[in-house]
């Protein structure tokens, strides 16, 4: 390994030099600290050990430059110093060091920090290399997903469109027994149709991050109830709701949510008519929660989490009709910017859906 060390004080670069060869580990050595700059953005080094009086560009600023940088890999950082009072070994984790050896130093001692070093880069890679590994297999499973729903939506044109000629060319020809056969060969087109269709929706979701901007989340409400007005008007639902914040976010993925959670929030009503209330508040940390609230059929308490689940429904198509895709759109939209999302019911109650996104 390469390690970068740097210290004004030339009888200690020889020192460091000597114990790290013997460990085998090859010394980059820097006079100062402009130098070390220099270095670190020429080339990679896992491993730093850093003096920190030097004139100009001290330690410490040092270690802060080198933490600022994020685009390489972690550098584990090991200061030198004279000093062991408290305040200062607090300036120094604070800027960013991983440890600390006081000077004059024991070789024994910087072997031990050496290593402990040593073990942390360790870890450092293997979880680099799980979280790339993790990264390729859900692109692959992405893909997968986007591939398969659309080369079945080919098939099963063809299967509607001969359907429909049979019933239509030929009607007169087939007896009832046929004719109920090819409607129900049609509704089954058409929902499977729909599936395709949520299930493409849903491997979209986290194509379109990348507009991310500053939206009005009130303009994505007026969106989804717009895209809604139809379901409103036909159940005489009414939708409340003050001024809403806004928030960092592709604006279609937060008309989705508004969209999926308000129409559910019609589809499972009570025989009164829908209320809903929309709000939103500022969360601990630099977070939004809104709510989502309806005086439904509610969603008994063993079930809440369920729900979130792809496919996952509590009631038969005869009952409610849909894919059971909606929720799990809107927690995979959530998730995407780090945020959460759950609900909060009493059966017979109405729900409560809450999620939280970045302010
Ligand atoms: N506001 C609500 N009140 C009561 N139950 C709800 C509510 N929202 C969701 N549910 C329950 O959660 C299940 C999953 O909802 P989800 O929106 O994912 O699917 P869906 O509405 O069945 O189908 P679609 O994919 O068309 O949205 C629903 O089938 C329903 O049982
Ligand atoms: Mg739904």
């Amino acid at each position: 390994m390469k390690v970068l060390t740097v210290d004004d004080d030339q009888t200690v670069r020889i020192r460091l030099r000597r114990y790290l060869q013997e460990w085998g580990h090859e010394a980059v050595e820097a006079n100062s600290g402009e130098k070390a700059w220099e270095l670190c953005k020429q080339g990679r080094y896992p491993m730093a050990i850093v003096d920190w009086m030097m004139p100009g560009v001290d330690g410490v600023e040092l270690i802060k430059r080198i933490r600022a940088e994020t685009g390489q890999g972690y550098v584990y950082l090991i200061m030198l110093t004279m000093r062991s009072e408290m305040k200062d070994l607090v300036e120094g984790m604070d800027a960013g060091a991983d440890d600390f050896i006081t000077k004059p130093f024991d070789k024994d001692e910087l072997y031990a920090r050496f290593r402990s070093g040593e073990r942390i880069l360790g870890l450092e890679n293997r979880l680099e290399a799980n979280i790339n590994e993790l990264r390729r297999s859900n692109e692959d499973l992405q893909q997968f997903a986007y591939a398969a729903s659309h080369d079945l939506k080919e098939p099963l044109r063809s299967i509607s469109g001969f359907a429909q000629i049979l019933s239509d060319k030929f009607r007169q020809n087939l007896g009832k027994e046929a004719i109920e056969c090819i409607d129900y060969i049609n509704s089954g087109a058409l929902r499977m149709g729909a599936v395709i269709d949520d299930l493409l929706k849903y491997s979209r979701v986290s194509a379109a991050k990348q507009k991310v901007a500053h939206v009005e989340s009130q303009a994505c409400l007026d969106n989804a109830l717009k895209n809604l007005a139809a379901a409103i008007e036909e159940n005489g639902a009414t939708v409340t709701h003050p001024t809403l914040p806004s928030i960092s976010i592709d604006e279609t993925h937060l008309t989705q949510l508004f969209q999926n959670l308000i129409g559910n929030s019609i589809k499972y009503r009570n025989d009164e008519p829908p209320e809903i209330h929309i709000s939103a508040e500022l969360d601990s940390g630099e977070r939004i929660r809104f709510n989502v609230r309806d005086n439904g059929i509610g969603i008994p308490e063993q079930f809440q989490k369920d729900v979130f689940q792809i496919f996952r429904r509590l009631h038969t198509q005869e009952e409610y009709e849909g894919t059971g895709i909606g929720l799990s759109i809107c927690k995979k939209i959530v998730e995407l910017y780090g945020g959460q999302i759950w609900v909060e019911s009493l059966s017979g109650k109405g729900c409560n859906f809450l999620f939280t996104l970045p302010a």
